[in-house]
């Protein structure tokens, strides 16, 4: 079994059909890249993993359960999919602690001395021990997202999903937090990640995958797949974009 497994996947928005029977599986400790052209389903895609979006037909699969199924408490899935946006959604009113342990003790009904020591945990794992008393306001882009990837962690997750996430940062933020990404990946955790970093998607991607027009157009591993594209859309999105 596979921790995820997506098969002939299907999802409109109306009459728009966003994914056109994607199929993919995930082993555990797999870091894969999505990448692609705006609209072409790459958010769509790690929403619909995360019981976000219902779908219309297909099926997904996560650690042996179906998301898409009536049956199946969201709340506990999400517990073990983290996800983390472009946009930070930090609370502004809370300091990085109370933003991290706030779903422990809500969520989870952790005690709140063990929220703390968790806070702290992930807090040093994303390298910011220093600034748990910190509001949102008085962190950078790149250190408000660190704490956003905080968040996620302190819940345990068996799968990180990761959308565009440094899109928003200024070029010498982006950095420390693929730094951040790095560590992860090096910890084993399995992660799938829209991102537009090839550079980064090449390093520590084992597998990257091309959505063209709601499909899986191309995938395989990393650098086969930048190196020697086989399609003409693959080749034409790689020349539009940094290498
Ligand atoms: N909530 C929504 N309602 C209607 N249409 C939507 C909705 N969300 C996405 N879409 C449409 O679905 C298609 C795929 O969107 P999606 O956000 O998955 O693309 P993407 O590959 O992530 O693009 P980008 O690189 O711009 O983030 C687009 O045509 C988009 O307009
Ligand atoms: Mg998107």
């Amino acid at each position: 079994m596979s921790l995820v497994e997506i098969e002939n996947v299907h999802k409109s928005y109306g009459d728009i059909e966003v994914l056109r029977g994607v199929s993919l599986r995930i082993e555990e400790g797999e870091i894969v890249a999505i990448i692609g052209r705006s609209g072409s389903g790459k958010s769509t895609l790690l929403r619909c993993i995360n019981g976000l979006e219902p779908i219309q037909s297909g099926t997904i699969r996560f650690d042996g359960q179906q998301v898409n199924s009536a049956d199946t408490d969201l709340r506990k899935l999400r517990q073990k999919v983290g996800i983390v946006f472009q946009s930070f959604n930090l609370f502004p009113h809370l300091n990085a602690e109370r933003n991290i342990t706030l779903g422990l003790t809500v969520v989870k009904k952790m005690p709140p001395d063990e929220a703390r020591t968790i806070a702290r945990k992930v807090m040093t794992q994303v390298g910011l021990e220093d600034k748990l008393d910190a509001y949102p306001d008085m962190l950078s882009g790149g250190q408000q997202q660190r704490v956003a990837i905080a968040r996620s962690l302190a819940m345990s997750p068996k799968l990180m999903l990761f959308d565009e996430i440094t899109s928003a940062l200024d070029p010498e933020l982006i950095g420390e937090v693929l730094t951040v990404l790095a560590g992860l990946a090096e910890a084993g955790m399995t992660m799938m990640l829209v991102t537009h970093e090839m550079g980064f998607a090449r390093n520590v991607a084992h597998r990257l995958v091309f959505m063209h027009e709601g499909e899986i157009w191309e995938s395989g591993a990393a650098r086969a797949v930048l190196d020697d594209p086989q399609t003409p859309e693959l080749k034409s999105f790689l020349g539009s974009v940094l290498i």
